[in-house]
């Protein structure tokens, strides 16, 4: 039986409690048996474990990039006791085997919990419908469909996924880019930089109308939609608009929109390369607006490692994507909390509870309370730190937060009761 008794800490209302954890769930702290392992958690607050809706480990098909092992450990080291693993794999999670396979190697080998997401369209290629139905009902129990990396393009593909997914309470989760409105070299926001840096743009209304079309998908279907990694100003006004109208969608930020710029660009380091790219200061100002007020439901961090010879090219040909799980409460802290644009409880719905409750994850997003799952992040407040890539807990070192001042707030992480991070250990 393995128990902690965790004194002294204070929770995101402000009130200070101790914590015991025996068997995987918070007791009264009179029942912690006298063995306990215990922590000091004076000055330290205790939240929920942070739960994301959007990860890529890269198991099965690229483990010279992450492994389930490293990036579940990543994961912990960032606070995280659940994460999303998108479908792009090799071989793609488009079946309910696909599916039952990185469940499993999640239960055996991860630092957190596993949630397959499985892909809309066969081998992503956008043609025809997946097996999501058998996906749903199979022992990995998917809720959450996603061609990520990848745009659904056509409509009534759409249209038939969301109708699809309705009776067994599915998520369609959109990656929002028509490849149709930007040329076969697109890398970087279109914008008068992307021109004189000879790169090919993305324009920002490449993913608003894709979000527009799709809300509008959801509300005929009466289905439910999810927006990845919101990245415009635009898009952000459709999804409020959306929300007003009773549609069901819900939409996620990622840290690095929340933080990086395009001017990163400038030095054509592949690095700073991503899907939907990195934008200018007046969409990032309406991602953060909107993650505060709520129209963004939830943060996802489209942790994407990739490995040294895919990004060791030149702009337009490495592949796009940052990594994110180790950084993205440091990042949300810095941007959101001391800015004092959101509190702590906030915090919680934003990294917690809100993408929980998208992928149906019962366990996870709950209150620490008597009698509820122990899974918890230790955070302080004050530490920071200059981020090292070299320090990391993946295996792919693409980190676009090296040599920046960053919150390093992650002191310990729970999980189902046990231990699966604790600085200096
Ligand atoms: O930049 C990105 N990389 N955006 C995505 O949506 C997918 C991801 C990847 O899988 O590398
Ligand atoms: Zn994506």
């Amino acid at each position: 039986m393995s128990s902690l008794l965790i004194t002294g800490a204070t929770l995101a209302d402000g009130t200070h409690a101790d914590l015991a954890v025996v068997d995987g769930l918070f007791v009264d702290p009179a029942e912690a048996p006298q063995g306990a392992t215990r922590i000091d958690a004076d000055g330290l607050l205790a939240l929920p474990g942070l739960v994301d809706s959007h990860t890529h480990l890269r198991e099965p098909g690229r483990e010279d990039a992450e492994t389930i092992a490293s990036g579940t450990l990543a994961a912990a080291r960032g606070g995280y006791t659940c994460v999303h693993a998108m479908a792009n794999t090799d071989p793609v999670t488009d079946t309910a085997e696909a599916a039952e396979f990185v469940a499993d190697l999640g239960r055996r080998q991860g630092h957190c919990e596993v949630r397959p997401v499985g892909a809309i369209t066969k081998g992503l290629a956008g043609e025809e419908l997946a097996e999501l139905g058998l996906m749903a009902k199979s022992s990995a129990g998917v809720r959450v469909f996603s061609d990520d990396g990848r745009c659904v393009s056509d409509p009534l593909l759409m249209r038939r996924a969301l109708t699809y997914v309705l009776p067994f309470d599915g998520v369609i989760a959109q990656h929002n880019q028509d490849a149709r409105l930007a040329g076969p070299g697109a890398c970087a926001h279109e914008s008068e930089l992307s021109g004189r840096l000879g790169l090919g743009g993305w324009p920002a209304v490449a993913e608003s109308i894709i979000v527009a079309r799709d809300v509008q998908l959801a509300e005929l279907c009466k289905s439910r939609l999810h927006v990845c990694h919101v990245s415009t100003a635009e898009s952000v006004e459709v999804i409020r608009w959306a929300k007003k109208r009773g549609i069901r969608v819900t939409a996620e930020a990622t840290p690095h929109h929340l933080l990086l710029d395009t001017s990163l660009l400038e030095h054509y380091d592949t690095t700073f390369k991503v899907n939907p790219p990195l934008r200018t200061n007046e969409h990032i100002e309406a991602v953060r607006e909107a993650l505060a007020d709520g129209t963004i439901d939830m943060v996802g961090t489209d942790h994407a490692p990739h490995a040294p010879q895919d990004k060791d090219h030149p702009f337009d040909v490495a592949l796009p994507g940052m990594l994110g799980l180790e950084q993205a409460l440091g990042v949300v802290m810095d941007v959101m909390i001391n800015t004092g644009r959101m509190d702590w409880a906030t915090l919680v719905q934003r990294m917690s509870v809100a993408p929980a409750a998208y992928g149906r994850v019962a366990s996870q997003g709950r209150p620490i309370a008597v009698g509820e799952p122990a899974n918890l992040v230790l955070v302080d407040p004050s530490a920071r730190g200059v981020v090292d890539r070299a320090q990391g807990a993946s295996i792919a070192k693409n980190n676009p937060y090296h040599g920046r001042n960053l919150p390093d707030p992650v002191i310990a992480t729970v999980w189902a009761g046990r231990v699966t991070y604790q600085r200096g250990t």
